[in-house]
């Protein structure tokens, strides 16, 4: 499975790490930058993680900035990219689960490295329930057009 992978300053620590987490379980991984901790603005590496996945060049995303605040809101300007902040396991649980989200965002400065492990696990693991919640999901598509 291949994953795109971006971050800004404050989520290139964690950045790093769920790189290297993801590389020795056998995953393709895209790092679509940062690369290293000077500032820089944290909508560029959303849009190209964001249009990675849009464009089925990746299967998943997963994003990082201080609070995944500011990542969440500009990979969810993409269409077809749908970004969701989980700071525990079972956010990232429901937001596959019943929002079906193809971008998981996590927040560097909040998230200890197990946590976000945790995290990464449980979103890339679960399938999308589909039924009642795929209704749901294609009212929000339709915002798209
Ligand atoms: C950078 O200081 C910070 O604003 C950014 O990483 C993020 O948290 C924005 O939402």
């Amino acid at each position: 499975m291949k994953i795109a992978i971006g971050s800004d300053h404050a989520g290139f620590e964690l950045k790093e790490h769920v790189k290297n987490y993801l590389e020795l379980k056998g995953f393709e991984v895209i790092d679509e930058g940062t690369n290293s901790v000077d500032s820089v603005d944290y909508p560029i590496f959303a849009k190209k993680v964001a249009e990675d996945v849009a464009s089925k060049k990746t299967e998943y995303g997963i994003l990082m900035c201080g609070t995944g605040i500011g990542m969440s809101i500009a990979a969810n300007k993409i269409k077809g990219a749908y970004a969701a902040l989980c700071l525990y396991p079972t956010m990232a649980k429901y937001a596959r689960l019943h929002n079906n989200a193809n971008i998981l965002v996590m927040a560097g400065r909040l998230m200890g490295l197990t946590l976000a492990e945790e995290t990464v696990d449980i979103f890339l693991s679960t399938d999308f329930n589909g039924g009642r919640h795929e209704r749901r999901t294609n009212e929000i598509k339709e915002f798209e057009n």
